[in-house]
C-alpha cells in the first residue's frame, strides 16, 4: 500500500513554497509596520488550557482537539496540539511575566494549528494562521487597529474582495439577560431545528444564531438581537468602534448573528469573509476577550486579536488569478547556468560554480550527465538568466561567452572575472519555460 499523508494535511511542495513564503513575508512586513512583535509558543499545550480558555462546551474542545499522552501515570496532564493560538499566547505572557515588563503587548504569530474537523475545501486538520493578540488596553481604537490590520494583511497580498462583518456580543452581564430572552423566544421553535442546535440550546444558546442550516436560519429569523440588550458600557464601546471604522472609510456590515465559536469573546467580534471561498468563506476572524487573561490567572486585562487562515488566503489568491500574476512576475531561475562540453571539464566547471556561489550568486550546473543541447534546455527550463558553455577551449583561453537567455546576445568575458561580469550583466527578467 502506498503511504499517504494523514487526511486533512498537505505537503507543501517546492513549487508551492515560494507563494507561501510570499504570503509570510508580505504579512510580516505589514505586522511589523503596525508595531507587532513575533511570539512562537509550542505546538502543544496542556489540555486544561484550552478547556478553560476556549470553553468546555465549544465544538473545538468537545470534538476537534488532538489530545494525547501523559507525563506521569495516573496524572491528568495530557497535552493537546494547539487548535488555536490566543490561549497559548496569553499563557506564554503570564508564564514569562511579560506584563510585568510591559503591561501593553502587541504580539503576532504565524504557524500551524490542528483541529480534527470534517475535511473539505478550505477546511483542513493541519492548517496555518497568521494572527495577532494586543493585550493591555480596553480602548475601542485598538479594536479598530486590529480590524484595519487584518484588512491591510489581505490588501498587501492584493486581495480586495473581502467583506468585514461585525457584531458586539456584549459582556457576561448583558449576555446573562439576553440568554434568558433568547431561550424563551427559541423554545417553541426548537422542534424544527437541527440536532446540533437542540444541543446548543442547552449548552450555549448563542451558537444557535450562527448555524448555517437553512431550516435553522429560517427558524431563528426575527429573533431578538443582542444589540437591543447591550449594557451602557458595551453600547458605548461599540458606538466608538463603529464611528472610528466609518471615519477610516472602512467598509463593514453589522451582522447581529455573528457569535463565533469561542467562549472567551466579549464585546467586539468580527469576521472577514471572501465571497468566492464557498462554504468555508471565513478568511479570518477575531474579537475582544477582556476576561481571558484574568481567567488564566493574570491581572484584569483588556485584549483583542484576530487570526487569518493561510490556506484560505492561498485559495483566494489562486482563484482570483493573483497567485499566477505574482509567480510570473518574479524571477525564479539561477543567475547563471554553467554548461560543460566534455566529462573532463566538469571538475573545473564545478570549481568555477563553487567560486560564483561563494561570491553570493545563484548558480547551477548539470548533475545528470546530459549532453550539451539538453543542458541548454535545462538552463532554459530553470529560467537561468545567463548561460556559459565551458569546454577545453574556454579553459585554455581563460575566457567564455556569456549568453543572455532573454535577448540571445553573447559577450566574451574572462573566466577570472566571471562573477563580476554576471553581476554587471543587465537583468532582463526571464521566466522558466512553461511558466
Ligand atoms: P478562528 O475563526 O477559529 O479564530 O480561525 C481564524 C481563521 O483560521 C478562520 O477564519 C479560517 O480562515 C482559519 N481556519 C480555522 N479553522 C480552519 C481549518 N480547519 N482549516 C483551514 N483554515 C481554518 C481563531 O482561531 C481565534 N484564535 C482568532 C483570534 C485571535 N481571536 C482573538 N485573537
Amino acid at each position: 500500500m502506498l503511504l499517504q499523508a494523514p487526511k486533512g494535511t498537505q505537503d507543501l511542495l517546492p513549487d508551492q513554497v515560494p507563494l507561501w513564503r510570499h504570503i509570510e513575508e508580505s504579512s510580516r512586513a505589514v505586522l511589523e509596520r503596525f508595531g507587532y512583535a513575533e511570539i512562537r509558543p509550542p505546538m502543544m499545550e496542556y489540555t486544561g488550557l484550552f478547556q478553560r480558555a476556549v470553553g468546555e462546551v465549544t465544538d473545538i474542545v468537545q470534538k476537534e482537539m488532538y489530545t494525547f499522552g501523559s507525563d506521569a501515570p495516573g496524572k491528568e496532564d495530557t497535552v493537546t496540539l494547539r487548535p488555536e493560538l490566543t490561549a497559548p499566547v496569553v499563557r506564554a505572557c503570564l508564564e514569562n511575566s511579560l506584563f510585568a515588563k510591559k503591561p501593553f503587548q502587541k504580539l503576532y504569530y504565524l504557524g500551524p494549528l490542528f483541529r480534527h474537523e470534517n475535511v473539505q475545501k478550505g477546511r483542513l486538520r493541519q492548517f496555518h494562521q497568521v494572527g495577532v493578540e494586543a493585550l493591555g488596553s480596553y480602548d475601542p481604537l485598538l479594536d479598530v487597529e486590529t480590524i484595519e490590520l487584518a484588512c491591510a494583511l489581505l490588501d498587501g497580498l492584493g486581495l480586495d474582495q473581502y467583506e468585514v462583518r461585525l457584531n458586539s456580543i456584549g459582556c457576561p452581564l448583558c449576555r446573562q439577560e439576553f440568554r434568558a430572552t433568547l431561550k424563551a423566544a427559541l423554545a417553541p421553535r426548537l422542534s424544527g431545528m437541527c440536532p446540533n442546535c437542540n444541543a446548543r440550546f442547552e449548552r450555549n444558546v448563542f451558537r444557535v444564531l450562527d448555524c448555517k442550516e437553512e431550516k435553522c436560519r429560517a427558524a431563528t429569523a426575527g429573533l431578538p438581537s443582542i444589540q437591543e440588550h447591550l449594557c451602557g458600557e458595551c453600547k458605548e464601546h461599540f458606538g466608538k468602534l463603529r464611528g472610528a471604522l466609518d471615519g477610516a472609510k472602512l467598509k463593514w456590515a453589522l451582522d447581529p448573528r455573528l457569535v463565533r465559536g469561542f467562549d472567551y469573546y466579549t464585546k467586539t467580534v468580527y469576521e472577514l469573509t471572501y465571497p468566492t471561498l464557498g462554504a468555508q468563506n471565513a478568511i479570518g476572524g477575531g474579537g475582544r476577550y477582556d476576561g481571558l487573561v484574568e481567567e488564566l490567572g493574570g491581572p484584569k486585562t483588556g485584549a483583542v486579536g484576530f487570526a487569518i487562515g493561510l490556506e484560505r488566503v492561498l485559495i483566494a489568491l489562486t482563484e482570483s488569478g493573483k497567485a499566477a500574476e505574482w509567480l510570473s512576475a518574479r524571477e525564479r531561475g539561477p543567475e547563471i547556468f554553467l554548461c560543460t562540453v566534455t566529462a573532463e571539464d566538469r571538475v573545473r566547471t564545478y570549481a568555477l560554480l563553487r567560486e560564483l556561489r561563494a561570491r553570493g550568486l545563484a548558480a547551477d550546473v548539470d548533475f545528470e550527465g546530459r549532453g550539451h543541447k539538453a543542458q541548454m534546455r535545462t538552463a532554459n527550463k530553470l529560467g537561468a538568466r545567463l548561460v556559459a558553455v565551458l569546454g577545453p577551449d574556454e579553459f585554455t583561453k581563460g575566457s567564455v561567452k556569456l549568453k543572455d537567455m532573454a535577448t540571445g546576445t553573447e559577450r566574451e568575458v574572462p573566466l577570472a572575472g566571471l562573477a563580476d561580469a554576471v553581476r554587471a550583466a543587465p537583468a532582463v527578467p526571464s521566466a522558466p519555460a512553461g511558466a
